[in-house]
């Protein structure tokens, strides 16, 4: 079991509110067809979902927030989920969309619903999920970030390798130099913040995954704009990006 995170700036441009990057979308998709194991994909929300959430000052944090804000931006990234689901269709893929709703109760994820998730996947569709503004209860409601669904699902299913493409090489150890780091062996990783995600940006992905990383499982960070990676990560093993190693395989 492979579980992939798309993240929102792969699949969206980040700079302008509501694009999508259909040839990065396009190209994911034809490389997720060479890939022959069980695969789960997870998106982020880019300029579709973060765009509204911060339009209507939402955020991670369980609150009474604009209701209006709730609807549009679950509005919004049922669209940009709509354009994953044609691309992947449109290039001979199965996607089974499930909005979080479905595993979700609250801020928790229901088990039982999730390994149902493993055994779609085995089938040979491909679970479709995505970040969302989710209702928490007594009139709260929350942004739960694709990372975090990463890490609820990692915990559950424990897949042979979490991705996570990026639109970067992976994670660098000198942001001017762009010097990048290949191997993290449960040592944290400083970065720099991101002012415009509402769920934290690089820096909620490292945390995600150094946790799912603590729970024995390996991790890779690879740029999104060169799906082959993926591929050849998942097929040969070979990591062209940063690889969080989990800690039984160190
Ligand atoms: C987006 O999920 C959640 C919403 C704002 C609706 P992510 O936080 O995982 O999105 P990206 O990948 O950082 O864009």
């Amino acid at each position: 079991m492979i579980l992939i995170k798309l993240g929102g700036s792969i699949i969206t441009n980040k700079e302008k509110p509501l694009s999508v990057r259909k040839k990065a979308i396009e190209n994911i998709s034809k490389s997720l067809r060479k890939i022959n194991e069980p695969i789960i994909i997870v998106h982020g929300g880019g300029s579709y979902g973060h765009y509204w959430s911060v339009k209507y000052d939402m955020h991670t944090k369980e609150k009474k927030y604009d209701l209006r804000g709730v609807a549009i931006v679950k509005n919004s990234m049922i669209e940009l989920n709509k354009i994953i689901l044609d691309s992947m269709l449109k290039n001979k893929l199965n996607p089974y969309s499930l909005p979080p709703t479905d595993f979700m109760s609250g801020n928790k994820p229901i088990t039982k619903k999730i390994k149902e998730i493993a055994k779609i996947a085995r089938t040979g569709l491909i679970p479709v999920t995505y970040g969302d503004a989710l209702w928490y209860g007594q009139k709260k409601t929350y942004i739960l970030s694709g990372d975090k669904i990463m890490t609820h699902i990692a915990k559950i299913l424990k897949p042979r390798l979490c991705i996570f493409a990026l639109n970067e090489d992976g994670l660098y150890s000198d942001l001017k130099s762009k010097k990048l780091i290949y191997e993290l062996k449960g040592e944290r990783a400083t970065i720099s913040e991101n002012k415009m995600d509402v769920t934290g940006g690089m820096s909620r992905k490292v945390e995600e995954a150094s946790k799912i990383a603590k729970i024995g499982l390996n991790v890779f960070f690879v740029n999104g704009n060169k799906p082959e990676r993926i591929v050849k990560a998942v097929k040969n093993r070979t990591f062209e990006g940063t690889l969080f190693r989990g800690k039984r395989n160190v």
